[in-house]
């Protein structure tokens, strides 16, 4: 029996975010090259993404090229690349039919323009969805992120278009790349890392973590139940005690 029937709906993480790792590790187990290890990692895209929206869940974030990918050789990093143009252009159906909003965040203008127009395209055609909002982190970093929202306020804070006292962490939410996003509640990462790799560090700070030595092309949807029944058999005090929850 599959593990969907153990989920509670009531109970369901609003933003699950993906480290997608062990693209390269599960090409070498079965003698290939890494490329074809992220091509097959785009089967685990749909998986994943088919199955969050089955189960209702609001927003998917997953972690696909970080600002440190950039010093990868350049044959790996071009692959990477043409693949997502590939992918997007084959997944667009995917997304119509599930009712998918596809989003993204990261310093999209570091992208080959080519990526960068499909990517823009497919959001404009996905963008009345109701469904799953599907974010792709791309050219990503977390540290980026927060410099470019610390530069942008402080230009605000000179221009008197916001005032120091009032700086709280409702503004410094509205300028991260994930302004329209909910805090994260489950933070996936696949192939055994027990590491964050400079992946949402501001939002994931009252996050479940959960870690699967499963290499990323062979995550399935039982393993996202999987992951989602372990988050529902926690308790999130987020400082509280125990009692205090009943
Ligand atoms: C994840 O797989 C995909 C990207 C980071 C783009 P890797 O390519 O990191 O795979 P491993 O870690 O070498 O196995
Ligand atoms: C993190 O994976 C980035 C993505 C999944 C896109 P890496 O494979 O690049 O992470 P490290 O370098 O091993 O920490
Ligand atoms: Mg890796």
């Amino acid at each position: 029996m599959s593990l969907k029937s153990n989920i509670r709906k009531s109970d369901l993480p609003k933003h699950i975010a993906i480290i997608m790792d062990g693209n390269g590790r599960w090409a070498k187990q079965q003698g290939l090259r890494r490329v074809l290890g992220h091509q097959n990692g785009t089967k685990a895209v749909r998986e994943t993404m088919e199955g969050a929206a089955e189960l209702g869940v609001k927003h998917l974030t997953l972690y696909a090229f970080s600002t440190e990918n950039w010093k990868r050789p350049k044959l790996e990093i071009d692959t990477l690349m043409k693949l997502l143009v590939s992918s997007l252009k084959k997944e667009l159906s995917t997304l119509v039919k599930n009712n998918i909003r596809l989003s993204a965040i990261g310093n999209l203008q570091a992208l080959p323009p080519k990526a960068n127009k499909e990517l823009h395209e497919v959001m404009d055609k996905t963008a009345t969805h109701t469904g799953l909002t599907l974010t792709l982190a791309l050219s990503y970093g977390a540290r980026e992120e927060i410099v470019k929202a610390v530069k942008d306020i402080s230009e605000k804070v000179k221009n008197n278009i916001i005032s120091l006292e009032n700086l709280d962490e409702t503004i410094i939410n509205e300028h991260l790349y994930t302004q329209n996003l909910p805090e994260v509640d489950l933070l996936i990462r696949t192939s055994g890392e027990c590491r964050v790799s400079n992946f949402l560090l501001w939002q994931i700070a009252y996050a479940e973590l959960y870690f699967t030595p499963v290499l990323w092309p062979e995550f399935n949807k039982e393993d996202l139940f999987k992951a989602i029944v372990n988050y529902q058999q926690r308790e999130r005090r987020f400082g509280k005690t125990s009692e205090q929850l009943q």
